[in-house]
């Protein structure tokens, strides 16, 4: 049996549910939502089934020490004490990030820089070398936690942020972060068994996240660089099985669709969509949103208009009520969910959400609203008299 692990997975505000369900669907113990992050158990290869497979996670840590300390001195000796040798190479590059809360630490700067030294006088002591610090793109990143007189040191497996997901040739000026999209089509309950449509896509994110999702493509797919893979004791053959148990299909009934009014970013959509491998799925055009329609319904609407704090858009409340209007005149049948931090732009759509959740994108507070496009009016859809019921209608 192998050993259990400690681990630590970061995400965005709010997406803490969604984070944990997908930890416990790859297998993972006693997993516990906490601010931001969800600590979870079980053996190294979950570590890298975390990264590779969870869609809202930003970055997996691996636990390796706790201790308690009362001076610098104490915290100095703790981490003489770590091994650090077993992951980080002697002419390899490292980097310590800390976070403090309640703590005899000042400033976080001062607890890293300590911590740095302790690393570096053990292998000046071991090996009369040692390593060296970069902080941009270090082999090895630590992250301490320390709260009051209690620190944590775990490794950083993922590196880069894993919304980073590698299909991006360019990117947007007003971009949906990539965890931000997942989370959106999995609140959405979207699993590929209905068409997906972004009118307003911008680099495509929505598109290619709402594919990935139906085509059970791993959030890690794309991407070629994880922290652990500087890591002395990397084992790929090990990571190799892991990517290996994905279960990719082939093909699926559906269509995707990404357009939007700006010709630059339509070419950007394409050479993304084109990076990711999936222009066989997704179908980009240019396309005023006003002018938009389905193909056919039902099928699951979802965009990221602009937020007049990013985007300049001539009267943020005509734009949203016209949204509204071809949502309602256009989508009968369909699901709709639009993303935006303007709220009272989000009150001129005029229609009536029956989904409602506060995201974040990036340091962005949005909110994310959810609506079922009937035809006819209200009351007859919900008296049973029409017919379709968004997604849950049967073609
Ligand atoms: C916030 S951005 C979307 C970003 C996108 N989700 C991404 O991740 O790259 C909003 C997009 O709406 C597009 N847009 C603005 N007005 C539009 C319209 N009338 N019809 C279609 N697209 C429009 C803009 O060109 C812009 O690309």
């Amino acid at each position: 049996m192998e050993n259990k692990e400690f681990y630590v997975a970061k995400t965005f505000s709010g997406l803490e549910p969604l984070l944990k369900s997908e930890l416990e669907s790859l297998g993972a113990e006693n997993c516990q939502a906490m601010s931001r992050a969800v600590s979870f158990e079980g053996p190294m290869d979950l570590m890298y089934k975390a990264n590779y497979f969870c869609r809202t996670a930003l970055r997996v840590l691996w636990r390796q020490k706790t201790f308690t300390f009362n001076s610098n001195r104490q915290f100095y000796e703790q981490l003489f004490d770590y091994p650090a040798e077993e992951h980080l190479r002697q002419d390899g590059t490292m980097a310590v990030h800390a976070t403090i809360a309640e703590s005899i630490f000042k400033t976080p700067l001062f607890a890293s820089v300590l911590a740095k030294d302790a690393i570096c006088d053990r292998f000046r002591d071991l090996y009369g070398e040692r390593p060296s610090v970069d902080r941009d793109a270090p082999d090895v990143q630590f992250h301490l936690h320390i709260f009051r007189d209690e620190a944590q040191l775990f490794l950083d497996s993922s590196g880069e942020s894993l919304h980073k997901r590698g299909y991006k040739v360019r990117n947007h000026p007003a971009p949906i972060n990539e965890v931000v999209a997942a989370a959106m089509l999995m609140l959405a309950g979207y699993d590929g068994t209905c068409d997906f449509i972004d009118p307003m896509c911008g680099g495509a994110t929505l598109p290619i996240e709402a594919t990935m999702i139906a085509l059970h493509i791993p959030a890690g797919f794309y991407r070629r660089d994880y922290g652990f893979m500087h890591w002395k004791r990397h084992d790929p053959q090990r990571w190799r099985n892991i990517r290996n148990q994905a279960r990719i299909l082939d093909d699926v009934p559906v269509e995707f669709y990404g357009s939007d009014i700006n010709p630059k970013f339509v070419e950007m959509a394409r050479d993304n969509v084109d990076r990711a491998r999936l222009g066989d799925f997704i179908h980009v055009e240019r396309k005023d949103m006003r002018q938009s329609k389905p193909s056919r319904t039902p099928a699951l609407v979802m965009m990221n208009p602009p937020y007049g704090e990013r985007l300049e858009v001539n009267d943020i409340s005509d734009f949203y009520a016209e949204i509204g209007d071809t949502l309602k005149h256009n989508y009968a049948g369909c699901r709709a969910f639009m993303i935006s931090s303007d709220l009272q732009a989000l009150k001129h759509v005029g229609l009536k959400p029956n989904f409602k959740s506060t995201l974040y994108n990036g340091p962005l507070e949005c909110r994310f609203l959810g609506y079922d496009l009937f035809s006819g009016d209200h009351k007859s859809y919900m008296t049973g008299k029409n017919i379709k019921r968004g997604l849950e209608a049967k073609q």
